[in-house]
């Protein structure tokens, strides 16, 4: 019998998790999928680029509702999804990550007692004063359907003692750099654009809340950036472009060491981490991918959900500290296994049949 799956994004690092599975859903024909962007990210390089370069059908519905604090985009998600949802009777609602789009989504799903189907689920930083965190949570405590990244997150909801089915299926968007590594190769030449040698250059990127809204973090790793001995290659996210000048940081910009450019594509982005000495970075994202292509990472934040890269010696915990950093960039990677803790490309499969095995 058809089912109507509703799947709901907003936000960069959906697009990404999602292209892989919207791919695997077509080979269900009873399953009908209708997807919701929220329009949470609406500039073309955190949104649009990403639906071209990893051909993602359009959206049936665009929210648009745009930038807000937590609280007003929750409620403007709320508002408008839920006349959609009433018009549209889905089946399930599958939401992905732990943005505001993603909570926000759950929450109005749960609220027309529809079944939750979560993407990343299980997940935890332990600090209710990181927005992702309230996501996660807020997420899992509504879904009946959880596909785990990882292991550790299976063992976090069975020590929750959630009802629902628990599928451990590894990262959906690593399935995208598992099945083309052709896709980084090509998008390789960007090196040769920027003028830039393989391991001769650290990649960074940071736009977390606790790195962007207090001034002496963002200060304190512009900082390190400048003083170490690579130059680092930093694509910048609007929201920290913002906080550099509204805290009038803008002398960085001109620093010799950092190179600033607009947020690019996933390809090419790749093929930045695979061939940077090391990634710096407070993306959970990127910590992810760095690992799969065994950079070691350093985590500019001051937890991580993806403790297998710490436990495996793949990355370490820095926060904003100058020194830390400094340090830190001088770790090399003591074992030589492919990183597959996370993922082994087999994610994406095993999430469109756990929707499909839902309905039996
Ligand atoms: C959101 C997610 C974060 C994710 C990130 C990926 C939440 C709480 N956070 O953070 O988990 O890692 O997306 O990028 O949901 N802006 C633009 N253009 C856009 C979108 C945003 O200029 O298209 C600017 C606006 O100034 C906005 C700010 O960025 O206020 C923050 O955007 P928002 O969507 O609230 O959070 P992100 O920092 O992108």
């Amino acid at each position: 019998m058809q089912k109507k799956i509703c799947i709901v994004c907003g936000a960069r690092p959906q697009f990404i998790k999602l292209a892989p599975v919207l791919h695997e859903l077509a080979a269900y024909p009873d399953l009908d999928v209708v997807m919701v962007h929220t329009g949470q990210h609406y500039d073309n390089n955190l949104s649009a680029d990403f639906f071209s370069e990893l051909n993602i059908q359009a959206p049936k519905y665009n929210l648009g509702i745009g930038s807000g604090n937590a609280g007003e985009q929750y409620s403007w998600i709320i508002s408008k999804l839920s006349p959609i949802l009433t018009a549209e009777c889905p089946d399930m609602v599958v939401v992905v990550g732990d943005t505001n789009s993603t909570g926000a989504a759950a929450l109005c799903a749960a609220f027309h007692q529809l079944p939750v189907a979560h993407i990343e689920a299980g997940l935890r930083e332990y600090d209710l004063r990181i927005p992702e965190e309230i996501n996660k949570r807020v997420t899992d405590s509504v879904a009946s359907l959880f596909f785990c990244p990882t292991q550790t997150a299976v063992d976090i909801l069975k020590r929750e003692g959630k009802a629902g089915k628990v599928v451990l299926c590894g990262d959906p968007g690593l399935d995208l750099i598992f099945h083309h590594p052709e896709n980084v190769a090509a998008a390789e030449q960007i090196l040769s654009e920027l003028n830039l040698e393989p391991g001769a250059y650290y990649f960074a990127t940071c736009h977390r809340q606790i790195n962007t809204e207090v001034r002496e973090n963002l200060a304190s790793i512009l900082r390190a950036f400048s003083l170490l001995d690579k130059p680092v290659i930093f694509p910048v996210h609007p929201r920290t472009r913002e906080a550099i000048i509204n805290f009038s940081l803008e002398s960085f910009l001109t620093s010799n060491n950092i190179r600033f450019i607009d947020p690019i594509g996933f390809w090419l982005t790749q093929a930045l981490i695979k061939n940077a000495a090391k990634v710096l970075t407070d993306s959970g994202g990127l910590v992810k991918e760095a690992y799969f292509h065994n950079v070691y990472v350093v985590i500019l934040d001051t937890q991580t959900e993806w403790v297998e890269v710490i436990k495996e010696g793949r990355g370490c915990i820095t926060g904003p500290d100058i020194d830390k950093i400094k340090s830190a960039v001088s770790y090399t990677i003591s074992q030589t296994a492919n990183a597959m803790s996370l993922g082994n490309g087999k994610a994406s499969k095993k999430i469109a049949k756990g929707i499909n095995d839902f309905f039996k």
